[in-house]
C-alpha cells in the first residue's frame, strides 16, 4: 500500500543557504507523526514544500501515490490541509464564517444539491466551533479573538476540511498549559482515521500524541522511529533532546 506521504531526497536552497539537504520521510496511512528539531532546522520550510508554498530544488513528494512535487497550494488542498506556525485566520470574517469557508472547501467536490450543501456546511462548521470551544464567539470578527483563541480557530480551519492528511505547524505555540491540553485532545479526536504530521516543540505533547517521531536537524532527518526509540537514541539526545530547554 502506498504511504500517506512519501518524501524522497528533498532539497531546498534559498540563495546560498541550504535549508533542506535531502530530506527522506515516510508517513504511513492513519499514523500520527511528529517532527521535532531545533529552531531553524527546516521544519516549517519542509511544510512549505509539502504544501506547495515553495518548490523543492530536488526530490519528490508523493501523497497516497499522487505526485505533489511543485504543485500549487490550491492544487494539493484536496489531499492535505495545513496550519501555519503564525496565525492565519480571516480577521475580517466572523469566527463561524472562517469555519464555514473551511467546511465549504471540504464539501465543494461532492455531488449534493444546494440545500444539502449549505446545511452540511453549517453543521460541520458549528460542530468544529463547539469542538474548539468558541461557540460564544461565533459572530465576532476573528480579528477580535485573543491570540490563543485565534490559534484554536487556526486548528479548527485545518481540521474542518476533510483532507485525509493534516499538517499542523506548532499548533500549541503561545498557549498556556490548559489551552494546550485542550488543543491536543482536539487534535487527537479530530485526526482519528486521518493522517497527521505535526511540528511540535512541547516534548510531553509530542510523546503523548505521536505514533512515530522524526527528528530534523540542519535540513536532514537524522532519525524516524517510535517515541520510545527516539527517546533512547543517542544521536537524537546529542543533537536535540539534551539541548532542549
Ligand atoms: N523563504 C525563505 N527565504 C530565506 N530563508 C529561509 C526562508 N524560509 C526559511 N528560511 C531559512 O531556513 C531555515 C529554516 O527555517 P524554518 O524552516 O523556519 O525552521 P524551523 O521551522 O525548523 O524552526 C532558517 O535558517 C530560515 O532563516
Ligand atoms: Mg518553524
Amino acid at each position: 500500500m502506498s504511504a500517506a506521504l512519501d518524501i524522497r531526497g528533498v532539497v531546498k536552497r534559498f540563495g546560498p543557504t541550504h535549508v533542506l539537504r535531502g530530506v527522506d520521510l515516510r508517513v504511513e496511512e492513519g499514523e500520527r507523526h511528529a517532527i521535532i528539531g531545533p529552531n531553524g532546522a527546516g521544519k516549517s520550510a519542509l511544510f512549505d514544500v509539502i504544501s506547495g508554498r515553495t518548490r523543492p530544488d530536488e526530490g519528490r513528494i508523493v501523497a497516497r501515490g499522487v505526485d505533489l512535487t511543485g504543485r500549487a497550494p490550491h492544487r494539493v488542498s484536496r489531499v492535505l490541509a495545513r496550519s501555519f506556525q503564525t496565525t492565519s485566520v480571516f480577521g475580517g470574517l466572523t469566527v463561524l464564517d472562517n469555519l464555514r469557508c473551511a467546511a465549504l472547501g471540504a464539501a465543494s467536490s461532492r455531488v449534493l444539491d444546494r440545500w444539502l450543501h449549505s446545511r452540511s456546511i453549517d453543521e460541520r462548521a458549528r460542530a468544529m466551533l463547539d469542538a474548539i470551544g468558541l461557540s460564544a464567539r461565533a459572530d465576532d470578527l476573528a480579528a477580535r479573538l485573543a491570540y490563543a483563541e485565534q490559534r484554536a480557530l487556526d486548528l479548527g480551519i485545518a481540521l474542518a476540511t476533510d483532507a485525509p492528511l493534516i499538517l499542523l505547524d506548532e499548533p500549541t505555540a503561545g498557549m498556556n498549559r490548559g489551552e494546550a491540553a485542550r488543543a491536543l485532545a482536539l487534535i487527537r479526536a479530530t485526526t482519528q482515521g486521518r493522517t497527521l504530521l505535526v511540528i511540535e516543540h512541547d516534548m510531553d505533547a509530542v510523546f503523548a500524541l505521536a505514533d512515530r517521531i522524526s527528528v530534523l536537524v540542519r535540513g536532514r532527518v537524522i532519525a524516524s522511529d517510535t517515541p520510545a526509540a527516539i527517546r533512547a537514541n543517542r544521536d537524537v539526545q546529542d543533537a536535540y533532546l539534551g539541548a532542549a530547554p
